[in-house]
C-alpha cells in the first residue's frame, strides 16, 4: 500500500508546520505521572518487558524515485530513550519525520508498509494528523522559539484549541517550564522576549513548548548538535529526565552521547536498519560488523 501526502510544499512551509504543531488540544500534562508499577498484578514494572510505543513492519519510503529506507522493522519502546545513528544521508531524519507525518509537506515523499503509535496505524490517510501532532512533539537542530516573550512560546499553542483561565494558563506554563529544567532561569523575565535567551536556554523553551500540549512522544532531531558543551550536557540530563514519563527518539551523530542518553540505539546505514539493540550491547558487542566499524569510526 501507498501512502501519498496529503499536502504539497510551499516555500515557508517548514514555518508554518512547526507552528501547526501547535494547533492541537491540550490535555492536562500534570495527569500523566509516570507509570512505575502493575497495579492489578502488583508487578514491578521493571520485570515486565517495555511496551512498544511506535512499530514499524517493511516500512519504506521515497523522495519521486529516490528510495530513502528500506524496509525498516523497528520497535520503539514506551518511556525509554531510543538514540538513531548512522551516516550522513542515511535516512534518520527521514524516519523521525514519518512519525508525526512532517513528510506530508514535502512534494514527492511517500511511504509504503506499516508504522503504528500506540497500536494506531499513522500511515492511514484516515488518521488525524493534527491530533498525530500533539502526541508526538518535534525539536529541530536549532532551537526555532517564536518572535514572542518567553511566556507566550509555552502558552500559544496551549491557547489555540482550548479556553484557559489566566491562572491555569499560568501554571501550564509554569509545569512545562519546570519539566523542561529552565523555569529557576527564566521566571523573572516571562515577559521578556524569548530570542534574548541563549541558544541552550532556547532548545530547552522549544523541550518546554513540546511539552505543553501533553505528547507522549518526542522526537528530537540532533538536539545539541547547535550547542556549547555546556548547554549540551544540560539538555542530556533533561531528556534522561524526561524519559519517565515520555518516550523519546533522539537522532545523533555524536556517539558518546547516544551511549550516554540512551537505552536503546538504532543504526542506520545508506536507508537500511542495520541493528537495533540495548545500547551498552550495541557499543561494546555489535552483531553487525558495518556497525562495529561505525561504531569504532572506520567509516561515517
Ligand atoms: N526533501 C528531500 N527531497 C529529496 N531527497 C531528500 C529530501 N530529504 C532528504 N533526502 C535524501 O534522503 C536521504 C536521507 O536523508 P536524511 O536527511 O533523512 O538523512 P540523515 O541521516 O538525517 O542525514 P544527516 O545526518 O546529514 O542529517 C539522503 O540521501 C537525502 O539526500
Ligand atoms: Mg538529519
Amino acid at each position: 500500500m501507498m501512502h501519498e501526502p496529503e499536502t504539497q510544499s510551499q516555500p515557508l512551509e517548514r514555518d508554518l508546520h512547526e507552528e501547526d504543531n501547535l494547533k492541537v488540544d491540550v490535555m492536562s500534562i500534570a495527569d500523566r505521572a509516570p507509570e512505575t508499577e502493575d497495579t492489578m498484578s502488583n508487578t514491578p514494572a521493571a520485570a515486565a518487558p517495555p511496551k512498544t510505543m511506535i512499530s514499524t513492519r517493511d516500512f519504506s519510503s521515497w523522495y519521486g524515485k529516490f528510495k530513502a529506507l528500506h524496509e525498516l522493522n523497528l520497535d520503539i519502546p514506551e518511556r525509554m530513550v531510543t538514540a538513531l545513528i548512522g551516516p550522513s544521508g542515511c535516512g534518520k531524519s527521514t524516519f523521525l519525520r514519518w512519525i508525526n507525518r512532517m513528510n506530508d509537506t514535502i512534494a514527492g515523499a511517500r511511504s509504503s508498509g506499516g508504522m503504528t503509535l500506540g497500536g494506531e496505524d499513522i500511515t492511514d490517510t484516515r488518521c488525524d494528523v493534527v491530533d498525530l501532532r500533539r502526541r508526538v512533539g518535534m525539536v529541530f537542530q536549532r532551537p526555532n522559539p517564536f518572535p514572542k516573550s518567553i511566556f507566550e512560546n509555552i502558552a500559544y499553542g496551549a491557547k489555540l484549541h482550548r479556553k484557559y483561565t489566566r491562572g491555569d494558563l499560568e501554571q501550564l506554563v509554569e509545569h512545562s517550564l519546570r519539566q523542561a529544567a529552565i523555569w529557576d532561569e527564566v521566571k523573572d523575565r516571562l515577559k521578556d522576549s524569548a530570542l534574548g535567551l541563549s541558544g541552550g536556554q532556547q532548545q530547552r523553551l522549544c523541550i518546554a513548548r513540546a511539552i505543553a500540549v501533553g505528547p507522549e512522544v518526542l522526537l528530537m532531531d540532533e538536539p545539541c548538535s547547535a550547542l556549547d558543551p555546556r548547554s549540551s550536557a544540560a539538555i542530556e540530563e533533561l531528556i534522561r529526565g524526561l524519559r519517565e514519563q515520555y518516550t523519546i527518539v533522539v537522532v545523533t551523530h555524536n556517539m558518546q552521547q547516544a551511549a550516554r542518553i540512551s537505552d536503546i540505539t538504532a543504526f542506520f546505514y545508506e536507508g537500511h536498519l542495520v541493528e537495533t539493540d540495548e545500547t551498552e550491547k550495541l557499543f561494546t558487542r555489535p552483531s553487525e560488523k558495518q556497525t562495529d566499524d561505525y561504531i569504532s569510526g572506520r567509516f561515517g
